[in-house]
């Protein structure tokens, strides 16, 4: 799972798991891993054809307590963990479901572990099929997923593509990376609910001949972090992304754009529609004069080359020129030296609502790395020096941040 979705801090929440009879069962150990690194603790219910697939035993040596098992077991926890997770957990995943489970939790049948914990459980609960995909597309399956839907389940949809019985087709367990997110934000405090966000982020590539550009190192993370978060929180997010290795799940818009002046574009495009603003991206202030068509050959240049550079527009500056009263921005400021002041600095001349500066000369902070040291600085003067964190905690805090200003 890739930085911007290992949030941590959810300390004393409980997600149950249950787990069905599919191939793809085995994948939901990976996935408690690292419910457990997010500091969340796990109980999980084994349905009997889950447990032909992977075994309870596994679960409870990898950290999941209590693992249930069938009604009547002697061995599964106490009489009354049928109705438990109801009472001790904050979210249940349903995952992988089976058409049979499907069917019980949209019928409110009761008749084993998994459906009767389901039934008594009044908080949110996930569900995520897998299974062969005509038997995804039979009239009684698709039925029952609508009536999940209507019934105020949280669905996620099973993905196309090849499935483990060999035909290709709709049916495929979603991947981790859509799981997770809708786990998180069933425990997340839903204080961005209607506010439609923009995150910039990334580098921008600005070409000079048909080979060669100019860029910098950002990987993204940090503004995924940004947006990742405030999608947790609620928001309605869109990014717009330079070049970036990134993954995001279906619940993010993403925006493409290779150059600057493309970011602008969108970005300033975009910005009327939305609540909120976080410009993270490492924007090329200047593009180099392009070579002409074509790739520039060195024969013949053999004592170097000069080249021109031009200015790109200033995106985060230009949010900030058009901000309407009910708009907030949130700008970052890269800095090898005087971050107090060039954030100062830069909050007044960019007509920002907060400002996170960030040293990118320092070990474990800047391009690259999961952690980084920030320095805040909101227009009401609250500065704050943060201590060295994880991108996806300062993703958090800025937010916290933001709407306490
Ligand atoms: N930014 C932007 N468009 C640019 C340059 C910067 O939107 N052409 C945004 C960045 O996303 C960041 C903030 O402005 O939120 C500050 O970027 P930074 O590189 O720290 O500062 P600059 O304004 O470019 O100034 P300098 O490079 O001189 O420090």
């Amino acid at each position: 799972m890739q930085e911007h979705y290992r949030f941590a801090g959810f300390m004393g929440r409980r997600v149950h798991l249950g787990i069905c009879g599919s191939i793809a069962a085995f994948k939901m150990l990976d996935f408690m891993r690292i419910l457990l690194d997010a500091d969340c603790m796990v109980s999980a219910t084994l349905t009997d054809a889950a447990s032909q697939f992977v075994t309870p035993l596994s679960f409870e040596a990898l950290g999941a307590s209590p693992v249930y098992g069938s009604m009547f077991d002697p061995k599964s926890a106490d009489s009354f963990g049928h109705l438990e997770p109801g009472e001790i957990a904050d979210v249940m995943l349903v995952a992988p479901a089976t058409a049979s489970t499907m069917a019980r939790l949209a019928h409110g049948l009761a008749d084993d572990m998994l459906s009767c914990q389901a039934l008594a459980f009044n908080g949110p609960v996930i569900v995520a099929p897998a299974m062969n995909p005509r038997m995804w597309n039979a009239s009684a399956t698709q039925r029952n997923w609508a009536l999940l839907k209507e019934l105020g389940f949280i669905t996620i949809e099973p993905q196309s593509g090849l499935v483990a019985c060999g035909e290709t087709g709709t049916g495929r367990f979603a991947d981790l990376i859509e799981l997770l997110p809708a786990v998180f934000k069933a425990l997340s405090p839903q204080d961005l609910a209607g506010k439609k966000v923009m995150v910039t982020l990334g580098p921008t590539r600005e070409p000079w001949d048909a080979v060669r550009f100019w860029s910098n190192p950002s990987s993204g993370t940090m503004g995924a972090c940004v947006a990742v978060a405030a999608w947790l929180r609620g928001a309605d997010v869109t990014v717009v992304h330079g070049p970036v290795s990134l993954d995001f799940h279906s619940g993010i818009k993403q925006v493409p754009v290779q150059t600057a002046q493309e970011m602008f574009d969108a970005a300033t495009g975009l910005w009327p529609e939305m609540d909120m603003a976080c410009c993270t991206a490492a924007v090329a202030d200047y593009r180099p004069v392009p070579h002409g068509a074509g790739k520039f050959k060195k024969e013949g240049n053999d004592n170097g080359i000069n080249v021109q550079f031009e200015n790109n527009p200033d995106i985060l500056k230009t949010l900030g020129k058009q901000k309407a009263d009910h708009q907030r921005l949130i700008g970052f400021a890269a800095e090898t030296s005087s971050c107090r002041d060039e954030a100062e600095r830069k909050l007044v001349a960019k007509n920002l609502d907060l400002i996170a500066c960030n040293r990118i000369d320092q070990a474990g902070s800047g391009f690259g790395v999961s952690t980084n040291r920030i320095f805040v600085l909101d227009a009401h003067g609250r500065k704050e020096q943060w201590p060295h964190l994880k991108k996806t905690e300062v993703a958090w805090r800025l937010w916290d941040h933001l709407l306490l200003a």
